[in-house]
């Protein structure tokens, strides 16, 4: 079975409560359960991994290599910035598609650039949790189902 991560950097624990008028009301673990649903109708196995520290995400990244099929990641404002991180999905190469809740390009110009976007397969942004569904459907795309590693 084909094995997908999906990682949620640094604030993402507080969606539900942080500015829900920007990244909605759904709590991280309801978008799982969403992300989970799609997962069973696409004999997809996910897991879920959220942190608020560079250097755990750095080695979540790095545990990828040789495990997962693919990588699906909304990197919060690291996005913005962090060579290490985009360094690292670089270094395991697998498929990533980068995810964000909001639509960057529209909101402060800070948020236009991402470091991360010119070594992803694509980019999903500003359709709330459904941003989550449609990176598992389109990443499902990238990997054929007879690449499994499970
Ligand atoms: C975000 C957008 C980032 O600019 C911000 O720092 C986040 C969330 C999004 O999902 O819209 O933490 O990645």
């Amino acid at each position: 079975m084909r094995k997908i991560t999906i990682l949620n950097g640094p604030n993402l624990n507080m969606l539900g409560i942080r500015e829900p008028g920007v990244y909605g009301k759904e709590s991280l673990a309801a978008i799982e359960l969403l992300v989970r649903k799609r997962a069973e109708e696409l004999n997809i196995s996910v897991s879920f991994f959220q942190t608020n520290h560079e250097g755990e995400m750095i080695d979540r990244i790095h545990s990828s290599y040789g495990n997962d099929d693919g990588i699906i990641i909304n990197p919060g404002a690291w996005t913005h910035y962090s060579y290490a991180i985009r360094d690292a999905l670089s270094a395991v190469s697998l498929p990533v598609v980068e995810v964000h809740l909001s639509n960057i390009h529209k909101r402060e110009a800070f948020r236009h650039v991402s470091v991360v976007a010119p070594i992803a397969v694509g980019q999903i942004a500003g359709f709330g949790a459904l941003g989550y569904v449609l990176a598992l459907d389109a990443i499902a795309g990238q990997v054929p189902s007879g690449d499994s590693k499970a």
